[in-house]
């Protein structure tokens, strides 16, 4: 599916709205409680094995790297059915995203944040990747704000050794990206085999057979290393340190994000959560749109946000203008080695 340009239809929408009204500040939204999605490597081989037959799009196909994802419109479509089943032996009311499937929104505050899409910067954010030759083997890599997660599934298929991916709402990571992780595991485990092969071929060594077997899918799930978070990046933040004093999480060494800064009231909780999970080599890609009409949030503001906090520096290292809203590639890094 092609990505889609940044156009939220909200849930009440007032048409009648005018253009000034509409950049006015949006009511700050309730914090979700973070949840950690406990998929194992058997629900991910058992998910891969769907996904082969299913209704799957490529995107960023070429001689190098092709990134499979599961359609939109058939992720919704499952949505809905296990939401009419669950209605019907249960009291529960519709589940968010089949509300604001049925509501045909992008957003709803505090709800639905907009995950079962592909937006168009997560493209830009793979194609500045990919032409920059930015380094991710061997790299600890967290997307934030994944929805379908295309710049995670290149780190994966580019060789990151962990990925994990979060989203505000935890019926995208199961219904999108856990999906998109299966679907790509198998690519994965083949391109980090070829990588494998080509150094041997250039040390004195030369490839055993292991490296020559057929791949099966139950190693490429054994292989993969990924990680799925859900809930409010203030209420991830906990989770996240835990994780790391614990000693069961690591600092990551790549965090991308594209399409998330829509909101000025959450640019603090972001800019928070990535200080707390940057290794201190660290690096951020963040893709977005220069500004966000009717939700108010813009580089801009993101940038004042950063020059407030003063721990992190960050640079334009990529502008896409066509005829809509200037798109952009923002590098942060720590301002001082920590
Ligand atoms: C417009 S979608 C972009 C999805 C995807 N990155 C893309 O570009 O296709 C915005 C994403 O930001 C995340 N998000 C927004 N506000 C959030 C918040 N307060 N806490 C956690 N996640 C949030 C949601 O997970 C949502 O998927």
């Amino acid at each position: 599916m092609a990505g889609e340009a940044f156009r939220f239809h909200f849930a009440h929408s007032d048409e009648e709205e005018d253009d000034t009204k509409r950049d006015s500040p949006v009511q700050s939204i309730p914090e979700r409680p973070a949840v950690v999605l406990p998929v194992t490597n058997k629900e991910l081989e058992k998910m891969a094995r769907q996904t082969e037959s299913e209704v799957t799009s490529t995107e960023f196909c070429n001689k190098d790297v092709c990134i499979r994802h599961v359609e939109s419109a058939s992720a919704q479509a499952d949505i809905q059915v296990l939401d009419a089943s669950r209605e019907s032996d249960s009291e529960d009311k519709e589940s968010d995203c089949a509300r604001a499937i049925s509501q045909h929104s992008d957003l709803i505050p505090g709800v639905y944040e907009g995950g079962l899409k592909v937006w168009e910067c997560s493209h830009d954010l793979v194609d500045y990747m990919h032409s920059h030759k930015f380094l991710l083997e061997d790299k600890r890599v967290l997307e934030v704000g994944c929805g379908a997660a295309l710049p995670g599934l290149y780190a994966l298929l580019m060789g990151a050794k962990a990925v994990d991916f979060q989203d505000y709402n935890e019926e995208v990571l199961r219904h999108v990206t856990v999906p998109n992780v299966a679907a790509n595991m198998l690519n994965a485990f083949k391109m980090r085999e070829r990588r494998q092969l080509r150094c041997r071929r250039h040390s004195p060594r030369r490839p055993n057979s292991d490296s020559t077997a057929r791949v099966r899918l139950a190693d490429a799930a054994k292989a993969v290393s990924a990680g799925f978070f859900a809930g409010d990046w203030g209420k991830l933040e906990e989770v996240f340190s835990e994780r790391i004093s614990s000693g069961h999480g690591n600092l990551y060494d790549v965090i991308v994000t594209s399409e998330t800064i829509y909101r000025e009231d959450t640019h603090r909780k972001l800019l928070s959560l990535i200080k707390c999970c940057l290794s201190p080599s660290g690096v951020v890609l963040l893709a977005a749109k220069s500004h966000y009409f009717g939700v108010g949030g813009s580089v801009r503001s993101f940038e004042k946000a950063i020059e407030d906090d003063a721990s992190l520096q960050c640079k334009v290292v990529s502008k896409y203008s066509g005829s809509g809203v200037t798109r952009m590639i923002i590098e942060l890094r720590w301002t001082a080695v920590k």
